[in-house]
């Protein structure tokens, strides 16, 4: 196929796996690894599989609250919108905003991974020809320079759906929300941010360690990996995946438990794991509407509306400038 996509490289600086994977493994104390590592191919592919797992609501949930409130989330977006995706790993996801808004009048996804990129991006031109689709190849957890948009629109609203909110840190999400603010220029601009909400934690806890241990093999992929990129010699056989729910931090936290005492190469240097102990490879925060509602009002935004399913697992929120 023949691309008609504009595309906009800003240059994300390249991974550094071996500097971050041996600063966060040589730490004292907790150690850790970005969980920005679990998605190498096989890890997305096992993501993907993750959100069609029965114990894994928040996918399939956000999704039922766009169907269930799609002529009230169409309103309040208004006519013309040019939509600012930022990382489109779910493609789904934005079809399903684009068929529920009014006439959208651009699509521009943001997307580090210039595959990811150019496929979404190709995709989505094709099956919305009316609509002017721009890709911008970018970090979102850095300032993000927006392209001039050619076609007439009468607003912007930036997507971010998914509860990758819940991965930072709560400065790191005070920062990410602060860059949302920054893309929106006018009164009539708005976001959308998908949060999950807090819950009993035997739920969360199933969600992300799946009786069919596909949040597991998930996690472990990471050991594969490093096993791998940086010629580590782990023992997938003496380490296991754990999900805990921090009930102080409000996050399921996911880690990567050594079953006895090892010593693992990683990149030429030695590693020390005690029995029992971890890497911590990823935060899931859970939120309340008034603590996102909060969160947001730091960062000069407030939370015009909220849309939730039936049983308050996940939250839809849109955001506009304070
Ligand atoms: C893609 C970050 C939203 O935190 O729920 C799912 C990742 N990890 N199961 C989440 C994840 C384990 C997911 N996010």
């Amino acid at each position: 196929m023949t691309t008609t996509v504009k595309m906009t490289d800003l240059h994300p600086p390249a991974d550094d796996v071996r500097a971050d994977v041996l600063e966060g493994l040589q730490a004292e104390g907790q150690k850790t690894v970005p969980c920005k590592y679990l998605y190498d191919a096989r890890g997305s592919v096992l993501f993907d599989e993750i959100t069609e797992t029965k114990a894994y609501y928040p996918t399939r949930t956000e999704m039922s609250i766009f169907d269930r409130e799609s002529a009230s989330i169409a309103d309040a977006v208004g006519p013309r919108a040019a939509v600012i995706e930022l990382g489109s790993g779910a493609s789904l996801k934005i079809r399903k905003l684009l068929d529920i808004l009014d006439e959208p009048a651009a699509y521009v996804s943001v997307e580090i991974s210039k595959e990811h990129l150019a496929q979404s991006a190709e995709e989505a031109a094709q099956a919305y020809p009316d609509v002017e689709v721009q890709a911008v190849c970018a970090d979102f957890t850095r300032p993000i320079e927006m392209p001039e948009i050619e076609a007439d629109h009468d607003s912007r609203l930036v997507f971010f759906p998914g509860s990758t909110i819940g991965n930072f840190t709560p400065e790191g999400t005070r920062a990410m929300l602060a860059r949302i603010r920054e893309l929106l220029i006018s009164e009539a601009d708005a976001a959308i941010v998908g949060a999950d909400l807090e819950k009993d934690p035997s739920i969360l806890r199933e969600a992300y360690d799946d009786p069919d241990g596909v949040t597991a093999a998930f996690n472990l992929n990471l050991l594969e990996r490093l096993n791998r990129e940086l010629g580590a010699d782990f023992d997938l056989a003496s380490f296991h995946h754990e999900a805990r729910y921090n009930d102080q931090k409000k996050r399921i936290e996911m880690h990567i438990v050594s079953d006895r005492e090892q010593t693992v190469s990683v990149a030429g240097h030695r590693v020390r794991f005690g029995a029992g102990e971890t890497i911590h490879t990823e935060n899931s925060h859970k939120f309340t509407t008034a603590k996102f509602s909060a969160l947001a009002g730091e960062a000069g935004l407030r939370l015009d509306k909220a849309w939730t399913d039936e049983n308050d697992l996940f939250s839809v929120n849109l955001l506009r400038r304070a």
